[in-house]
């Protein structure tokens, strides 16, 4: 009886310990693809100017998103408010899974 427990109890937690949620995964189900594209300015910069604006500035990307920082881009954010509210609830390995996402472009 207890084998038969603790095996449903792996084929439970195995594929969910497995799953690792990526950037791309958090930047998608929050919605930023929704404004952010990869390359084109519009109003909203692309990941490529975020990148290139954050080169070497992880920890104020980090701030930014957390709400801590105004943005280097521009400024303090209008239309990124809601967002912020999300981003600030990602606990940290998923921030950093998203800031390196943002930043591989
Ligand atoms: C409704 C459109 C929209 C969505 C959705 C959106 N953004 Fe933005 N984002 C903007 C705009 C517009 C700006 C420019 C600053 C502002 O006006 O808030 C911006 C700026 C940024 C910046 C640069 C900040 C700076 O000025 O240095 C980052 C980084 C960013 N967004 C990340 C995200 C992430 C991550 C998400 C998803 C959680 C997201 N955005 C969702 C519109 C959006």
């Amino acid at each position: 009886m207890i084998k038969w427990f603790l095996s449903v109890l792996v084929l439970i937690f195995l594929p969910l310990s497995a799953y690792a949620v990526t950037g791309e995964d958090i930047f998608k189900s929050k919605g930023c693809s929704g404004c952010h594209s990869k390359s084109f300015d519009s109003f909203a910069p692309s990941l490529s100017t975020i990148s290139k604006s954050y080169y070497n500035k992880k920890e104020d990307l980090k701030a930014f998103l957390r709400g801590n920082k105004p943005g280097l881009i521009k400024g303090e954010p209008k239309t990124m408010k809601g967002f912020i509210n999300l981003t600030k609830k990602l606990n940290d390995s998923e921030l950093e899974a998203l800031v390196t996402y943002l930043l591989s472009f």
